[in-house]
């Protein structure tokens, strides 16, 4: 790898719209590494390009995301972006408050993203430049049913991608939140719940690139949903929970 090349870091590349990023930026001439727990997963993303390298993480382990920075600014790897897609979505309502499902969403989701970001900002500060991209949700614009334990921690990430901007900006860095509505992924597969406009992994990681190239806070998908979503936090909640109560027509969350 030589320090020309374009470094990208995606962080939950094992599968879906990581795995699918992972080959369109090698496809472009970017060095990816690519990180997530399954070491079997990726063996088989190497396998596929020269540019990209396996770095095992789990983001739930503080060290292990610590060193992992680290290690990638001793090897002069320090991305030029980081995407932070590590996730898990419980699908449910009050079925999945359970501590250990909430906690753990909380641990990968939200919190994996803090760790990141607290490991590389001195650090790409220190050089004065990248970007971070974390992937949240449209889920996380308002309380949606089949959420429950899922929703909060995609709020919070595009609250803390709010409260970051700022200080990204001072230091010369570029931060940016990506809010996808469904996708089709082993995240959604077993889902019998209902997702209007549905895209496949493929387009998902196309639409994320694009936005992402542009350098704006937020890239979000498919803009019927995300209009809709996003118009829904301005209406008063008796009509809210009716929009809401549409979508899923007869079905209701345990
Ligand atoms: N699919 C959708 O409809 C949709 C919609 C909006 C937003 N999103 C978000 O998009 C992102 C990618 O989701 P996806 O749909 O592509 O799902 P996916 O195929 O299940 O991918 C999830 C990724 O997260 C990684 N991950 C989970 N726990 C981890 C941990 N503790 N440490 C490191 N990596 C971990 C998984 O790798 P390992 O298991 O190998 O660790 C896997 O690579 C997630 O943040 C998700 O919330 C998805």
């Amino acid at each position: 790898m030589t320090s020309q090349d374009k470094i990208i870091w995606i962080i939950g590349a094992t599968s879906g719209i990581g795995e699918e990023l992972c080959k369109i930026y090698a496809a472009d001439g970017w060095q990816v590494i690519a990180s997530g727990r399954r070491a079997e997963r990726l063996a088989a993303l190497e396998e596929t390009s020269d540019a990209i390298r396996a770095l095992r993480l789990d983001v739930t382990d503080k060290d292990e995301v610590a060193l992992a920075v680290q290690k990638l600014d001793a090897d002069a790897c320090l991305p030029d972006l980081t995407l932070y897609c590590a996730g898990v979505f419980p699908i449910g309502g009050f079925s999945t408050l359970t501590d250990e499902i909430c906690v753990n969403a909380m641990d990968t989701n939200y919190f994996g993203a803090v760790r990141t970001i607290h490991n590389l900002f001195p650090l790409l500060k220190k050089r004065g430049s990248g970007q971070v991209a974390i992937i949240s949700s449209l889920s996380g614009y308002g309380g949606l049913p089949f959420a429950a334990s899922y929703g909060p921690t995609k709020a919070a990430l595009i609250n803390l991608c709010e409260s970051l901007k700022p200080s990204f900006d001072k230091a010369n860095l570029t931060l940016s939140v990506i809010n996808p509505g469904f996708v089709k992924t082993d995240m959604t597969k077993d889902s019998k719940v209902p997702m209007p406009f549905i895209i496949s992994a493929e387009s998902a990681a196309k639409r994320i690139k694009k936005g992402l190239a542009r350098k704006g806070f937020e890239t979000t998908f498919p803009l019927p949903l995300a209009v809709a979503l996003k118009l829904m936090r301005f209406v008063p909640y008796w009509a809210y929970f009716k929009l809401v109560g549409l979508t899923t027509g007869k079905q209701r969350p345990s």
